[in-house]
């Protein structure tokens, strides 16, 4: 039977109770450290694409996948309370669904996690060649060094992505000898991105002429089924703009009162950004309008589309939102707030490194436990003897990180990140209501409320923004998961722990190695 080997949910806390983490944490840190992991490329620079596909419908499309993501979250927190252990989705997913489904969540995961440490490595390139190069230096680097090939949607001339390239690796390497985050670091990074949206939003709001929102919706409301435009086609790739608020669960063992803090932490830093995502849409869209460049049919032309690329160099569309690789430092540039505009860009090139860190460190952690279990070649979970960091699944993931980072456009990397975590998403939620279902008496630290609604409606919503991502994103999962039943039936099914009868209790093998979850401190115990 494919579905019969369900990790037993008892041997899994039976490896939280022994790592016993001081509980630490409140709500604040929470929600500090949750902000921390989602402000990153999706506002600073994913905004132009939202807008190519939306029109000032982006404001919409903000409020959609934040609804969507809000319900997913409470679901995380209702998991992530009752099983704090390392792995996340893929955990969750091996205790109630079985083996076969946890190893597609977990390859899923990799979608999520690597490919957006990819996206927003290049989101950080366009900043560092924007504000960094040619406004404070004066440098402009040739294209082939700047952007991916045409033909992937990189730019005219476009080769190789090198910052991209270089950021990611830098990143890595970090992680590979054991570079962790201090919370005292998130917070002051969170307050830097904090103070640049706030500035963006008091020199933009007032400055907001209405014209600018008509038409609201230029490509509608459902662009069709694979375009991935109108204001739910924007959904779908702007939700990338909230990936990354489930690595809060990963903090859930070191929560105080996790059944208040756990639910206040994702929830609330979700709906914080919700509010300023809204506004800084309208903010950008208001001033320098952001109407989409249509094709002949009068369709917006695909967001990483050579059509798009070649448009977009044309001199009448120098200043079109849509076309900005720094959407936000270039708004507060047209409308004549130059050095506010670079100051922006300072912010982000501070601060994305960050985000990539913890992608990228999420990233590991599962693979590090898929490994553990069997799954991966236990090679893959190695422990360097002197950065006790896992360094050669780190290595491997850096280097898969970068390659994508440089060649592909930051819109079409976030679309496939975007449908790995849909579908991650979508499996917490089936994994809440299993577990309600077969183990009603166990001890849930937090409780969804109104489970029969909010279950069911996170599933809807993941489905239906996977079903207006572009084609070729939808594509990618499919095919995706093909390789992964290659490699599942054809190494894994043999080799897992599970299934050759051994089910392990784990002592400390994952929170003994380097880094410890970046952003939030060591625990003392
Ligand atoms: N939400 C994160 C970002 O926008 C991944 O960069």
């Amino acid at each position: 039977m494919l579905l019969d080997r369900v990790k037993p949910l008892d041997a899994i806390l039976a490896t939280a109770e022994r790592k016993s983490l001081h509980r630490s944490l409140g709500w604040f840190q929470l929600m500090l450290f949750g902000i921390g992991c989602i402000i990153g490329t999706g506002i600073f620079v994913l905004t132009a694409a939202g807008a190519q596909k939306a029109g000032p419908g982006l404001m919409l499309a903000f409020v959609i996948a934040g609804a969507v993501c809000i319900v997913a979250a409470l679901c995380y927190a209702e998991i992530a309370a009752m099983i704090p252990v390392a792995g996340s989705a893929y955990t969750y997913s091996y205790a109630t669904m079985g083996e076969f489904l946890a190893w597609t969540v977990g390859w899923a995961l990799v979608l999520e996690y690597a490919i957006a440490a990819s996206a927003v490595s290049v989101g950080w390139s366009g900043f560092f060649t924007g504000t960094i190069l040619q406004e404070t230096f004066g440098i402009a680097l040739p294209a082939y060094l700047t952007a991916g090939p045409l033909a992937l949607g990189g730019a005219p001339g476009g080769f190789i992505n090198l910052p991209a390239m270089i950021i990611a690796l830098l990143v890595t390497w970090l992680l590979m000898i054991g570079t962790s985050e201090s919370a005292k670091v998130n917070a002051v990074l969170v307050m830097i991105k904090l103070t640049a949206l706030t500035a963006f939003l008091i020199l933009t709001l007032p400055r907001i002429d209405s014209a600018n929102f008509n038409p609201f919706l230029p490509a509608g409301i459902f662009g069709g089924f694979g375009t991935g435009v109108g204001a739910v086609g924007a959904a779908a790739t702007i939700f990338f703009a909230y990936v990354g608020f489930d690595a809060v669960s990963t903090a859930a063992e070191e929560t105080k009162n996790p059944q208040r803090n756990v639910p206040i932490g994702l929830v609330g830093s979700l709906i914080f950004c919700t509010i300023i995502y809204i506004l800084v849409a309208a903010g950008a869209v208001g001033t320098i309008g952001g109407q989409p460049i249509m094709d002949a049919l009068g369709i917006p032309l695909e967001t990483g589309s050579p059509e798009l690329a070649r448009q977009c160099a044309m001199p009448q569309y120098a200043e079109a939102l849509v076309c900005s690789n720094e959407a936000l430092a270039h708004v507060l540039r047209v409308i004549g707030f130059g050095t506010v505009g670079n100051l922006l860009g300072y912010g982000a090139i501070l601060a994305l490194p960050s985000v990539i860190l913890i992608l990228l460190f999420g990233q590991t952690r599962i693979f590090f436990v898929m490994a553990r279990d069997g799954l991966l070649p236990e090679k893959l979970s190695e422990v360097h003897p002197k950065w006790k960091t896992p360094y050669i699944v780190t290595a491997i993931t850096g280097i898969v990180v970068a390659v994508a980072a440089a060649f592909l456009p930051v819109g079409k990397l976030a679309d496939i990140a975007n449908a790995g975590t849909l579908y991650a998403f979508m499996m917490v939620a089936i994994a809440v209501m299993l577990l309600r279902k077969r183990d009603p008496g166990r001890k849930r630290a937090f409780k969804v409320p109104a489970l029969i609604i909010i279950g069911p409606l996170t599933i809807a919503g993941c489905i239906f923004l996977f079903f207006n991502l572009p084609t070729t994103a939808m594509l990618v999962l499919p095919i995706w998961s093909a390789i992964g039943f290659l490699i599942y039936f054809g190494y894994s099914r043999r080799m897992s722990h599970l299934g050759q009868g051994r089910v392990e209790v784990h002592e400390g093998e994952v929170e003994d190695i380097k880094p410890h979850v970046p952003g939030v401190d060591v625990p003392k115990s």
